[in-house]
């Protein structure tokens, strides 16, 4: 299988998509890596010629950015698209383009903590647990069908880094286990929920 990968920032989820490809977990390869940010470091971690990276202001609208982002994306022919840190909304002309094959990870228990700043949202809130979510992308923010998550407890004394940095570690090993399934068609979208194996649990 082909996966290419959306992110803005450090790649740490790419990274352990690498490792998983490389340590023989994961049966695929990147086909490539795709930001809005140039300078992303997720961007270093594949070869030059699997990159595609460009400023969205560089581009007459939101909807303009998307179409030269989903031109490139379907041009590295993936099978499944994986949303790793991409911290732009994707308008529903790429979703819908792409539909049943892009996936996003999320660090909260969704449907809690839609949107950013999930951490210090949960601590806010005074949750017990907080975690993490990979899902399928529709064009609602964080709103599609979750295909598996991890959990962590919230610990009297954290900080929206202690607890972010709690939930990272976990979202590793649920990103590779999800994508696993994924490529393996032991899961897919139908009208909004996840099959397993073929059925609606
Ligand atoms: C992760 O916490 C992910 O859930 C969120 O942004 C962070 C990306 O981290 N969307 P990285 O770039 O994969 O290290």
């Amino acid at each position: 299988s082909r996966i290419a990968v959306l992110a803005s920032g450090r790649g740490s989820n790419l990274q352990c998509l690498l490792d998983g490809i490389a340590a023989g977990q994961l049966h695929a390869r990147i086909a490539g890596v795709f930001s809005d940010r140039p300078g992303a470091a997720a961007l270093d971690k594949v070869a030059a010629a699997q990159r595609w990276a460009r400023k969205p202001g560089e581009f007459a609208s939101r909807e303009a950015f998307d179409a030269a982002l989903g031109d490139a994306v379907a041009a590295s022919a993936p099978d499944w698209i994986v949303c790793a840190g991409y911290m732009r909304i994707l308008g529903a002309g790429f979703v819908q383009r792409f539909a049943g094959r892009l996936v996003n990870i999320h660090p909260s228990l969704l449907p809690l903590h839609k949107g950013l700043h999930t951490h210090a949202r949960a601590i806010e809130a005074g949750d017990a647990e907080h975690g993490a979510s990979v899902h399928f992308v529709v064009p609602e923010l964080d709103a599609g069908a979750v295909i598996a998550q991890a959990r962590v407890p919230v610990l009297a004394g954290d900080d929206a880094d202690a607890l972010a940095a709690r939930v990272l570690a976990v979202e590793h090993p649920l990103l590779l286990a999800s994508v696993r399934l994924l490529i393996d068609g032991r899961v897919a979208e139908r009208d909004g929920t996840v099959l397993f194996d073929g059925q609606s649990l």
